[in-house]
């Protein structure tokens, strides 16, 4: 099974997917966790990031192709994917087509703007594991400690003034995605007001698979 996620920040793709991913044997790949992860070690990729994504900017196409072409030739890519966050514009899904990444189904989770800051107000990342809680919705059970005994911090694009910017780019740039793979045929649509669990519910049965297979 090979899946795109697509919907807003905060939306809760990086959730599902890592959950989803687990129970299915797929490899998740999040564009954003790879390139932060450049950041955060300094790498070359890292420094010619950095400056887009503090702004809440996607980052120059041709940057994030090279890194999705490395992590789709990784040998558990091999099994299935979900893509976390990419395609993030027609250009990339273009580019999806051009590099022959066959996709089955993309689910387009969608809330509405209030529900999407208040998670993206509460999320608490570990700096060690990378495990997302929510402090309103998921809290571990030692503030601000994660199970692993990392420390838990809030991620530097979450400030308010770069959250409004990620919001302006996904509706200028992502949402045109929607009716591009609605017309393929390819979209499943996932609503994504609620708890955690009855979301996923409703992701496992829109994408035809129920936790029996
Ligand atoms: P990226 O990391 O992809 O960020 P995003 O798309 O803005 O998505 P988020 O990670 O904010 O949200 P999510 O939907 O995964 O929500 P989560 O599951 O964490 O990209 C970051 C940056 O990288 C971009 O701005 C750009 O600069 C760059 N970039 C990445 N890919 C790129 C690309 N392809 N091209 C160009 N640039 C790119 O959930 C959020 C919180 O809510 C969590 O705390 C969670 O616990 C909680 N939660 C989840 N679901 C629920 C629920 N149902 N009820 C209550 N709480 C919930």
């Amino acid at each position: 099974m090979r899946l795109v996620f697509l919907g807003p920040p905060g939306v809760g793709k990086g959730t599902h997917a890592k959950v989803l991913c687990a129970k299915h044997g797929l490899a998740h790949i999040s564009t954003g966790e790879i390139l932060r992860e450049a950041v955060a070690s300094g790498t070359p990729l890292g420094g010619k990031v950095r400056s887009y994504m503090e702004r809440g900017l996607l980052v120059p196409d041709e940057l994030v192709l090279q890194a999705l072409r490395r992590r789709i030739a990784e040998p558990d890519a091999g099994a299935g994917f979900v893509l976390d966050g990419y395609p993030r514009n027609l250009k990339q899904a273009k580019d999806l087509e051009r590099e022959r990444v066959r996709v089955d189904r993309v689910v387009y989770f969608s809330a509405p703007e209030e529900a999407l800051l208040k998670r993206i107000g509460g999320r608490r990342t570990c700096e060690a594991c990378n495990r997302v809680y929510n402090v309103y919705f998921d809290p571990p059970a030692e503030p601000e400690v994660c199970a692993c005994g990392g420390r838990l911090v809030v991620r530097e694009d979450d400030r308010e003034e770069v959250v409004r910017a990620r919001l302006k780019e996904y509706a200028e740039k992502t949402a045109p995605l929607i009716e591009h793979y609605r017309a393929r045929g390819l979209l499943v649509e996932v609503d994504a007001e609620g708890d955690i669990k009855t979301v996923y519910d409703r992701l496992e049965n829109a994408i035809g698979k129920t936790g029996r297979e």
